[in-house]
């Protein structure tokens, strides 16, 4: 299969990438490259798909979550990380319905905390938004295509990143296979959890 793998130098996105990348050819997306596109602006996700054609499958793992917490001095830094995130991702996936092959797949991120913590509000209404329209827009797709959204918690390697005790992640390889079967298996309109703790 032809894999557009959009967030592909993260941790996530990076092991996703190796991981499809024993059996199908990649195509490795960022802001940075090596291709180029943000899924916050629209165009550039268009002129992405116009450079690279038509593919077998999407998956997203680009953006990341910031901690908004309710008193964040003004709305644009509050919102901050809606518009790639939850906008994005829904704007991405309007676009890779029309460039995915029959019976191809799209499969996005969301994410999940334990528990609610101060500051993750904005963080739990995208995250359950994604859920939402991915389970409901599953049932507009055309021509057998599949879409799914999975939702990691703590990954071990982003623990690490930031001092914390990296026993409380799931490496970013067992996270990466949760994506491998979104994309060859057949489950269709689901939220795909991550196991781990
Ligand atoms: N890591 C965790 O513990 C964890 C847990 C739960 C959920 N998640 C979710 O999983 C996703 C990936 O997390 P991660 O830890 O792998 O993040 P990461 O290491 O920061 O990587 C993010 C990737 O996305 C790209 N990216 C960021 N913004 C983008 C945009 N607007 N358009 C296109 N590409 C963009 C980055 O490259 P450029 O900066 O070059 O564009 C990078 O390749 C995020 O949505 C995050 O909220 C992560």
């Amino acid at each position: 299969m032809k894999i557009m793998v959009i967030g592909a130098t993260g941790i996530i996105g990076g092991a996703v990438a190796r991981s499809l990348g024993e059996r199908h050819e990649v195509l490795s997306v960022s802001r940075s490259g090596p291709l180029r596109a943000d899924i916050g602006e629209p165009e550039s996700v268009d002129a992405l798909f116009d450079e690279v054609g038509h593919v077998d499958a999407v998956v997203c793992c680009a953006a990341s979550g910031a901690m908004s917490p309710l008193d964040t001095p003004t709305d644009d830094r509050y919102w901050t990380g809606l518009d790639a995130k939850l906008i994005g991702q829904v704007n991405l996936v309007r676009r890779a319905v029309q460039r995915v092959r029959d019976g191809g797949s799209i499969t996005l991120t969301s994410g999940r905390f334990t528990e609610p913590v101060s500051g993750s509000s904005l963080g739990f209404l995208i995250n359950a938004g994604l859920e939402a329209f991915v389970h409901s827009a599953a049932l507009e797709m055309p021509r057998g295509l599949r879409l799914n959204v999975v939702s990691p918690g703590w990954v071990r390697e982003t623990l690490q990143l930031l001092g914390m005790d990296p026993a409380d992640g799931t490496p970013a390889a067992a996270v990466a296979a949760v994506y491998v079967d979104a994309v060859e298996g057949d489950v269709h309109g689901r939220t795909l959890p991550v196991p781990g703790r």
